[in-house]
């Protein structure tokens, strides 16, 4: 059963924030010569036009990457660079290409995808460079089996679409399978805000495992009884140690630009500390 199709959805506030942050961990990374293993667990298409049917059904880009006040955000310097010339183009890129076009020779991506259309699209887009490869496998088990890397430093992005309420036990499962068999590993672990309680049961589950050196980012664009996803954020476990300070600086100004009625709402907490 896989009926999420993130094509409807590129660009939307919770890419923004997702890709913002896979970026600062990607830089961070990329300050040390030594190579790294970027594995994405539910890579999606990698490329998505703003301009088809489905994106323009739901208008997402223009409530997300499309409403961004640039200039006025120095820390999304990084990001809009990232972006800027798919924007041109009426596209949206996707997080296995913004990260596939940074990889330096040494460093390995992983793209893990189980919808055919989209395993597809995701060839296309991101299958070539030699470092990178496409896996139609499921995503969670797929990480386990990588694990630890020859390279021993690993950022890990845990993207799914929640469509199985399952999946917000698999996701803590497969964050401490990943921890177990490598603790330095660097994840970021994807969460919509559709029920707070669920949000909730998220963080207990993380902090009940005692996943340490975990930070919760999260940004609203509405308060938690209006329509929809709300907000979403990301739980980081072994995030760069400037993410922090960094989104608390662009978090205020972000969220007010991203919000249906311009109010700043965001979150930051360390949940288990290191
Ligand atoms: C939210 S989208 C990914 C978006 C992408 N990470 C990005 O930021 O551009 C989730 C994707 O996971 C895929 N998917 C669903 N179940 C999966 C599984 N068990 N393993 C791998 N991919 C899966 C879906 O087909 C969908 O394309």
């Amino acid at each position: 059963m896989l009926s999420y199709q993130h094509q409807y959805h590129a660009g939307n506030h919770a890419d923004v924030l997702k890709h913002w942050l896979l970026l600062e961990c990607l830089a961070h990374l990329q300050k040390k010569d030594k190579p790294f293993d970027y594995i994405d667990t539910h890579a999606g298409g990698g490329l998505y036009r703003l301009d088809s049917e489905a994106a323009r059904k739901t208008g997402e880009a223009s409530e997300g990457v499309l409403k961004l006040p640039w200039d006025s955000l120095p820390e999304l310097q990084d990001y809009r660079a990232s972006v800027a010339d798919d924007l041109n183009r009426k596209c949206y890129p996707g997080s296995p290409l913004l990260v596939s076009r940074r990889l330096r020779p040494g460093d390995r991506g992983w793209f893990f995808e189980m919808h055919p259309a989209t395993v597809r699209d995701l060839e296309k887009h991101c299958g070539k460079p030699k470092s990178c490869r496409v896996k139609r496998e499921d995503g969670f088990a797929g990480l386990t089996a990588l694990l630890p890397t020859a390279s021993r430093r690993a950022l890990v992005l845990i993207d799914p679409s929640y469509e199985v309420e399952s999946d917000y036990r698999s996701v803590v499962s497969a964050v401490a399978a990943a921890l177990k068999k490598m603790p330095q590993t660097q994840i970021l672990l994807w969460y919509p805000v559709v029920s707070r309680e669920r949000v909730n049961t998220l963080e207990k589950d993380i902090i009940k495992a005692g996943l340490r050196n975990s930070h919760l980012f999260e940004i609203s664009i509405d308060d938690d009884a209006g329509e929809g996803m709300t907000a979403s954020g990301l739980i980081a476990i072994n995030p760069p140690w400037t993410t922090p300070e960094r989104f608390k600086s662009l978090a205020p100004g972000l969220s007010a630009a991203m919000a249906r009625d311009g109010k700043p709402r965001w979150r930051y907490q360390v949940l288990v500390p290191e």
